[in-house]
């Protein structure tokens, strides 16, 4: 694997985490929000966008999983982890790496959906809109993407390179 680009510096993160936080601290203001982020992919995202949400909020996690190694979707969703208590009649904001086909979206949402929260958005931090092949709108992004390959920040290629504090795109 060989890094072609960097597409997000530590910097750019920094920022749109920033920005995110305000938009969704005036959006949620006297709601009973919770945070679900989709693991693991979400990890460091969820942590520093929730440092920039003024919010007493809860954060729950899901385990979400379509790709197998691959750099394309399998469209086989599993969950393997689910959230630790109810969100009903809560505000749920799924915490998301990257929206790509939209298929984990559309069955994570189906199922929070059928839990009657009180309200369901998404925050996403990369958008490859070019690559749904399911409708999914997303209702906070960080950055939208050309259809390419990324790493670092959360983001795997076989599990690696979650760690890289920037998202680079890559050549395989
Ligand atoms: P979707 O179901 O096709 O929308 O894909 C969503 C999931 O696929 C994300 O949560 C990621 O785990 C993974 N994914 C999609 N694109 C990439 C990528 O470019 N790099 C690493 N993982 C990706």
């Amino acid at each position: 694997m060989i890094i072609d680009k960097i597409l997000l510096t530590e910097n750019e993160i920094n920022s749109i985490c920033t920005s995110l936080g305000e938009k969704i601290t005036s959006d949620y203001q006297g709601s009973d929000l919770v945070l679900v982020g989709l693991l693991k992919g979400c990890n460091p995202f969820i942590s520093d966008l929730a440092k920039k949400i003024d919010l007493p909020l809860e954060i729950e996690y899901m385990v979400a999983s379509s790709y197998k190694g691959n750099t394309f979707s399998s469209g086989n969703v599993e969950i393997r982890l689910d959230l630790s208590k109810s969100i009903e009649n809560r505000d749920v904001l799924i915490v998301e790496d990257i929206v790509d086909t939209g298929k984990t979206l559309d069955v994570v949402k189906k199922i929070l959906i059928n839990r009657n929260p009180k309200s369901l958005k998404i925050v996403t931090l990369l958008d490859k809109v070019e690559g749904r092949l399911i409708p999914c709108e997303c209702d906070y992004v960080g950055r939208k993407i050309e259809k390419a390959f990324v790493v670092g920040y959360g983001l795997d290629y076989n599990d690696k390179y979650r760690n890289l504090p920037y998202v680079a795109i890559v050549k395989i």
